[in-house]
């Protein structure tokens, strides 16, 4: 299942097995009559995985390269150059170091970017800087100029994107959220913009999907949006993915990627 209707899958008497169709399972934990008891397996497919990086690594080259900029000046027939760092200056914050935050943290790296990254445990990723809970927080937000948000979403993580987190950014800082749009909340985004604080966010994954036709958002000139196609689950590759969890339950074997309720992911 994607997105069930709430109370569904407690309607189904020999359900013995709950397999998401997409990597984050926020929508199926917030059933409130979701069979809780039953197992709860989420996609992890590596095809995903290589399509979030691509998205991740490609806005934050937009955002290193003041792409917003060159628009904003070509539009205005103006041809100016702005000054530029090197990869190697630029400091990158990824919250979110599971899947997909290692995944696009390495492909960073590679470029050269200064990366660094937030979790909740204190487990360590070889060659990456990690910081780790309520104490971390403040020590990645502090050192990133850009902040990538791949985290799920959960009681913990919802509204994480605040004005009092993106006030801890360094001023001028950008923001890519492809995770969840719960993790913003929206109007602090447009107050750090017309402050400045923030100099551009770029978006997949917004409150309301569709993004509704009067939203500020479209017509921001900061704002780049993308329609949550990040990473799309694609069946051909998520089939076969599916299936071995299929066949381990039915065998008895452990199930892979299965999430903790209690978590939230
Ligand atoms: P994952 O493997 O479960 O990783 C989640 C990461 O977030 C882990 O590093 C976890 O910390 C960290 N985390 C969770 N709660 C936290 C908290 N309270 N404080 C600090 N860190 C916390 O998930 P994933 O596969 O990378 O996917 C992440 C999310 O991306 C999904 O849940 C989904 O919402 C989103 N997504 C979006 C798209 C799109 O198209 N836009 C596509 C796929 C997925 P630990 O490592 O310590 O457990
Ligand atoms: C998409 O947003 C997913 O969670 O797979």
């Amino acid at each position: 299942v994607w997105r069930p209707e709430p109370g569904f899958l407690a309607s189904l008497p020999n359900l013995k097995l709950i397999l998401s169709l997409g990597a984050g399972v926020d929508h199926l934990l917030g059933d409130p009559q979701l069979p809780r008891h039953l197992p709860i397996v989420r996609l992890v497919d590596p095809h995903m995985t290589d399509a979030m990086s691509e998205y991740v690594v490609l806005q934050v080259l937009r955002l290193h390269r003041r792409d917003l900029d060159y628009r904003a000046q070509q539009e205005a027939g103006v041809w100016r150059e702005l000054d530029q760092k090197n990869a190697v200056e630029r400091r990158v914050g990824i919250l979110g170091l599971g899947e997909l935050g290692q995944d696009a943290a390495k492909k960073l790296k590679a470029l050269g970017f200064d990366v660094a990254g937030w979790r909740r445990s204190e487990k360590t990723v070889t060659g990456l800087r990690c910081h780790a809970g309520a104490a971390g927080l403040p020590l990645l937000l502090g050192r990133s100029e850009i902040l990538v948000c791949l985290l799920p979403l959960t009681a913990e993580t919802e509204g994480i994107l605040n004005s009092s987190t993106l006030a801890l950014l360094p001023r001028g800082a950008a923001l890519v959220n492809a995770a969840r749009g719960a993790h913003l909340v929206e109007e602090h985004l447009l107050a750090a913009l017309a402050s400045g604080q923030i100099s551009a966010a770029v978006l997949d994954v917004f409150r309301e999907e569709p993004l509704p036709a009067d939203h500020p958002f479209w017509h921001h000139p900061c704002i780049v949006l993308t329609p949550h196609v990040a990473a799309f689950t694609n069946p051909v590759t998520a089939a076969p993915i599916i299936l071995d969890n299929i066949r381990r339950f039915e065998e008895g074997r452990p199930l892979l990627n299965r999430v903790d309720p209690a978590r939230g992911y």
